[in-house]
């Protein structure tokens, strides 16, 4: 429905939220983790649109149980019917949606277009993966390793294998906004886009971020140790030639050698065991990565609350 008065916001990247709401985000998704069903902010209930471009599992789960725990209903729409941008504009299904629902998730491929449906909407939009940025699955790494650590801020990241592509350049604003030292290991050329690397180091944010293309140097002494598929979603025709050059980053336990002693793991999944991570290390002690996807739910409840309050879809006093 219509956002009312104020700005409506978004969540099209990570730094759309600025540090201290990133933190007001993860304190909400800790209250909704250890009360899942106290708070019914989407009562009514109210529909949360979700569109999927492209394969889900974890996104289209965790948000439509999220939403419904929240008290709301979610819209399922699949992203090869509605044609976004080929059968009728980004524009058009924009406005007609945003009559329909009171936020949209979109999963797609170009930023772009998550912006354009931005502009349009007058509801929230929710960046449900593109090809460059998955904020949401940083805010449930961000929940995970706090959880395991009790603390964000000065801790060591690495980021192991493919880091040119939605994950890595997340990582590298959402690791840095939230105080991290952010280590990608990745051959040269593999590295988060420059745009990124240089907005980060221009902001003033109390992380970092550095690149290598030595696993082991990357690893060392690392709190945690990130890895994501090496063949991306649209990427599949290198799949052969991206095993060849990401081969040295794998992680496996030889690797996590070259970690602190008490390095967690984690992987946003789909993981390919003896690709970019060991059967044994995914399935090892140092492995998050179930909670990892649990707290999809949890991290995307608070956000959807927190958006749909600043923008006023809810009212103020709507207990959320
Ligand atoms: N980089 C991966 C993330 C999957 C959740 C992809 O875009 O396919």
């Amino acid at each position: 429905m219509s956002a009312g008065v104020g700005p409506v916001r978004h969540l099209l990247r990570d730094d759309d939220l600025s540090p201290a709401e990133q933190a007001e985000v993860l304190r909400l998704a800790a209250d909704y983790k250890a009360a899942p069903y106290a708070a019914k902010p989407l009562a009514g209930p109210r529909t949360v649109a979700m569109i999927f471009d492209k394969q889900t599992l974890r996104t289209q789960a965790s948000f439509a149980a999220g939403i419904a725990e929240l008290g709301g209903h979610p819209l399922a729409i699949d992203g090869k019917l509605a044609a976004i941008g080929e059968r009728e504009s980004v524009a058009d299904v924009a406005r007609v949606l945003g009559r329909q629902a009171s936020a949209i998730v979109w999963r797609t491929y170009e930023q772009d277009k998550l912006a354009e449906m931005a502009q349009w909407s007058g509801v929230p939009v929710v960046n449900a993966l593109t090809d460059d940025f998955h904020p949401c699955q940083l805010l449930a790494d961000l929940l995970t390793i706090q959880e395991a650590k009790g603390r964000l801020e000065g801790l060591t990241v690495a980021f192991l294998g493919d880091a040119a592509c939605n994950m890595g350049n997340s990582w590298a604003i959402a690791g840095a906004m939230a105080g991290m030292d952010v280590v990608f290991g990745a051959p040269q050329g593999h590295w988060p886009a420059t745009a990124v690397r240089e907005l980060v180091d221009a902001a003033s944010w109390s992380g970092s971020v550095r690149t290598l293309d030595d696993p082991v140097e990357a690893v060392r002494g690392a709190d945690v140790v990130v890895t994501d598929t090496w063949v991306s979603m649209g990427k599949e025709s290198e799949a052969a030639e991206r095993e060849r050059i990401f081969g040295p980053f794998a992680v496996t336990e030889e690797l996590l050698a070259h970690a602190d002693p008490d390095a967690v793991v984690l992987h946003c999944l789909p993981a390919y065991r003896g690709k970019e991570i060991s059967a044994d290390v995914l399935e090892g002690p140092r492995s998050l990565v179930w909670d990892e996807a649990e707290n999809r739910r949890h991290v995307q409840k608070a956000l959807l609350a927190f958006l749909m309050q600043r923008s006023r879809v809810l009212d103020a006093d709507v207990r959320v």
